[in-house]
């Protein structure tokens, strides 16, 4: 229970309305532990009185917003799927002249890299065909993104990461524990700022992998994103999901599922979602 209702929603309010972050999408409880962090960090032990600080302070404004943004993500994360993922790619490739894939809330951008790497990685997929869009909400996210440099930490092995690859070599330039992918890797891979959520959606998509997202939002709000994900695709277009993520009963007749335990699913004729 939060200790003051009322002011918790002021300030969430403040923010939805001031600085464009769409609280209301988002789970209560993780929207507190965020706030709560940055209360810390700024010594301030009310909502209200944070608000004050945060409506006079352009720096916390980009502070709090960051703390927004869980970024967790990495290279071929959760290999299983990605292997199932491949065999998407070697059907599209004989299935359709070009393969055009988004990367739905993106991060740092190893997931959009993970694609064009499989894409140039398997002789089956013609990878000259292949365009990715990544996309994500976090501006500064996505300049990292775009730098495409990693490295490893204590807690974080990239090489590991990169391991469903063969020879990882051809794909990344190491320099002791940094790891820039390849221009051959960024050439497929455009990176533009999207929200999910305020967003228009996009079209023609013959894959989206939108993962690991929905597990911050408030369950009433996960559909009208997979809308537009869903309105996103073409015909016969694939969706891949977070693995410990559900698609929402009103979408179910939209979507046949590929490989049902590695949330991998196929848009259906009925493309419209009955309500
Ligand atoms: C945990 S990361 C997932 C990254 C990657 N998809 C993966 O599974 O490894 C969640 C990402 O969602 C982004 N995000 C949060 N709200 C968003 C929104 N409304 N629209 C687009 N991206 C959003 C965050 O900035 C963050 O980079």
């Amino acid at each position: 229970m939060r200790p003051d209702d009322d002011e918790f929603d002021r300030l969430l309010d403040y923010v939805e309305a001031e600085l464009g972050f769409a609280t209301s999408y988002y789970d209560d409880a993780y929207l507190d532990r965020r706030v709560s962090s940055r209360m810390r960090r700024t010594d301030t032990d009310e909502y209200d009185r944070y608000l004050d600080l945060l409506s006079d302070d352009d720096r916390e404004q980009d502070a709090l917003l960051d703390a927004f943004s869980v970024n967790v993500t990495s290279f071929f994360r959760n290999p299983e799927v990605w292997e199932e993922v491949r065999s998407v790619l070697r059907t599209l490739s004989v299935e359709r002249d070009r393969i055009r894939l988004w990367s739905a809330a993106c991060s740092d951008g190893r997931e959009p890299y993970s694609l064009s790497m499989l894409a140039l990685d398997d002789p089956e997929v013609d990878d000259g065909n292949v365009a990715i869009t990544a996309t994500d909400i976090d501006r500064e996210i996505l300049s990292a993104a775009r730098r495409g440099v990693y490295e490893n930490t204590r807690t974080t092995d990239i090489g590991e990461q990169l391991a469903p690859l063969d020879e990882y070599e051809e794909y990344v330039e190491r320099d002791g524990d940094r790891f820039a992918v390849t221009d051959a890797v960024k050439d497929l891979v455009s990176f533009e700022r999207h929200d999910l959520i305020n967003g228009d959606p996009k079209s023609d998509f013959d894959l989206v992998v939108c993962r690991n997202l929905f597990i911050y939002i408030d369950t009433e709000h996960k559909l009208p994103i997979l809308e537009t994900v869903s309105e996103s695709l073409s015909e016969g277009g694939y969706l891949v999901i977070g693995k410990t993520e559900t698609l929402p009963e009103l979408l179910k007749p939209v979507f046949e599922p590929v490989a049902r335990r590695l949330r991998i699913y196929k848009k259906t004729d009925s493309t419209s979602i009955q309500k």
